[in-house]
């Protein structure tokens, strides 16, 4: 099985760095989402009680989307551009420069995290960091949603920004159950042109 390395933060940082213009443009709205994606995130942030994180915001569109639905919503990124732009777009949000791998975030404090193809660019050997971190903040019966490539292989793939990893939904599901999660739903979704695309929504389980 292919496995490869977890891009680092810096090259993160870099390469969405480099190609900010381009990502705003392609993806800075909800309105250029799939319908289902949105009715997706839209209905799965209604579940959510308690104040819900963006993890990997991005341009903070789906940010916005989250509080547009009623909830009481952050964004984090690891990209200066990502979080100045998502501050002028949004002006009543908050955003913040940081990694989800270690948030500044009370132990759980949080309703939900949103990771919406925030974790593509993380192998199969580092997954469990971040998903740790998630399980650290979200509060028993919180919701977790995960966007991400799907493919009936792991591995990684040359995504336009930085290596890409994906994933058969039932191991990433495997990798949220070994975090402390509770799969609820799984979806997938081919065609369109776009590479396979898969979403996961858990709930976070009691410690112990
Ligand atoms: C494919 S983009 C998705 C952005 C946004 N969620 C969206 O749907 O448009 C991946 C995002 O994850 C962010 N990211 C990756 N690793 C991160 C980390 N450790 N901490 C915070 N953000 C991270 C990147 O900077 C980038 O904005």
């Amino acid at each position: 099985m292919e496995q490869g390395t977890t891009v680092s933060e810096e090259i993160v940082r870099e390469s969405y760095s480099t190609r900010f213009d381009e990502y705003v443009e392609l993806f800075g709205s909800t309105a250029s989402a799939h319908p289902s994606d949105r009715e997706l995130v839209g209905t799965w942030t209604d579940t959510l009680t308690g104040p819900v994180l963006d993890a990997g915001c991005g341009p903070g569109q789906w940010t916005s989307f989250m509080a547009g639905r009623g909830a009481v919503v952050n964004g984090i990124d690891v990209v200066p551009e990502f979080v100045e732009h998502a501050r002028r777009q949004y002006p009543g949000l908050t955003f913040d420069v940081g990694s989800f791998e270690a948030l500044r975030t009370a132990a759980a404090s949080l309703g939900g995290v949103l990771s919406w193809y925030s974790l593509i660019h993380h192998s199969p050997e580092d997954i469990q960091i971040p998903l740790a971190e998630f399980a650290r903040v979200i509060r028993p019966g919180g919701g977790l949603l995960v966007g991400f490539f799907e493919g009936s292989t792991r591995g990684p793939f040359d995504h336009a920004v930085a290596t890409g990893y994906r994933w058969p939904v039932a191991e990433l599901g495997a990798e949220l159950a070994d975090a402390g999660f509770e799969v609820i739903e799984t979806h997938t979704r081919t065609g369109g042109g776009y590479r396979p695309h898969g979403a996961i929504t858990a709930r976070r389980l009691r410690a112990g």
